[in-house]
């Protein structure tokens, strides 16, 4: 039995030690893993090594992937699906996992659907995949930009200023939400929730008043009701591109002048997506590779190895790919509550 195995979409810390939970149980069952390189692009390409466990052995601590990634959409062109199911038979694959986030999972249930034996692994640092209550790649994101807001304030502090810290988050604010309340920030913007401007002006000076600074953390994906959304790029996936956006720079600029506090911006980016994971994402990353093997094992295809409470569970990749896990009411009534 032969398993092939790729990473797609945004990388995050956390895929190294699923590569590797991956090629440990496979050992079990005697199958060998294919690693495929740069998601779908690799089964297009057709370009794969063999992954041995001397090559994954020391994987665990390592961020980003070995394996490589990419944005591409098989499902965009007909000669591209085409290619997909002639290279599985070209690598002699008899299963494939793919470990990704909504749109590689995505094409994961469309080639399911189309008869391939897929299984997939959930990840991405945006935490906003369904079905499964955490993705690794978001402790080790969110436990960075912590770090940055912590470093962040020192300076705020000391110029007594307003800073903005955007954060990564594309139409999930969970990257926000847990930044700001881990990193006890003064205010928190995020996708699902409009910008209440005066309001968070008016808490911001209050806050200012008190300690002489202020933190807000905002989410790359939040819009200003002004902004132009039309004029933005998208990626093949239909995702805006959010590089151009800018929403830190824009949130500084109403502050400073409605206010009148010196306000300035920092955006974390893709910082935030490299680094060694941190032991939770380690840990669930080697959990749910594990799992998926088992899943092969059972011919349990179509399904997505995720965690549920403290259990490795499988649940359809249709299910896990038909909405996006945003930030609910609850929780935003939660952090509204340590809003002081
Ligand atoms: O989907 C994960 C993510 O990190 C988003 O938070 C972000 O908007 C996007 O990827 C950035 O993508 P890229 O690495 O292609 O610039």
């Amino acid at each position: 039995m032969r398993i092939g195995v790729l990473t797609g979409g945004g990388d995050c810390p956390g895929l190294n030690p699923a590569i590797r939970g991956i090629v440990f149980r496979a050992i079990d069952f005697n199958y060998e893993v294919v690693g495929i390189f740069e998601g779908w692009k690799g089964l297009i390409k057709n370009t794969s090594k063999t992954l041995t466990l001397e090559e994954v052995e020391e994987i665990i601590s390592k961020g980003g992937t070995i394996l490589g990634t990419s944005r591409t959409n098989p499902t965009k062109k007909e000669e591209d699906m085409q290619k997909v199911f002639e290279n599985f038979k070209a690598m002699n694959l008899d299963a494939l996992i793919a470990i990704g986030g909504e749109d590689t999972l995505g094409v994961a249930n469309k080639l399911h659907q189309k008869g391939l034996p897929v299984v997939g692994v959930p990840k991405t640092m945006d935490n906003d995949l369904s079905c499964t209550d955490f993705t690794f790649g978001f402790d080790t994101s969110v436990t960075i930009a912590i770090d940055a807001l912590e470093r962040l304030r020192d300076t705020a502090r000391s110029h007594r200023r307003v800073m903005v810290f955007e954060v990564m988050g594309r139409h999930a604010g969970w990257v926000a939400l847990y930044t700001g309340i881990g990193g006890g920030a003064d205010w928190i913007l995020i996708p699902e929730k409009s910008v209440e401007v005066d309001k968070m002006c008016e808490h911001l000076k209050k806050a200012h008043a008190r300690k002489k600074y202020a933190i807000v953390v905002v989410s790359e994906g939040v819009q200003l009701p002004s902004a132009n959304a039309e004029k933005e790029e998208l990626d093949a996936f239909g995702h805006m591109i959010l590089k151009k956006r800018g929403i830190g720079e824009a949130i500084a600029e109403e502050i400073e002048k409605k206010t009148g506090i010196e306000t300035r911006t920092a955006a974390i980016g893709h910082i935030q997506r490299g680094g060694s994971p941190t032991l939770f994402d380690r840990i669930l990353g080697t959990r749910v590779g594990v799992k998926a093997v088992e899943l092969i094992q059972e011919k349990n295809f179509g399904k997505m190895a995720c965690l549920k409470g403290n259990e490795v569970i499988a649940a359809p990749l249709s299910e896990a790919v038909s909405t996006l896990k945003t930030v609910d009411e609850s929780w935003v009534n939660f952090a509204n509550k340590l809003i002081k």
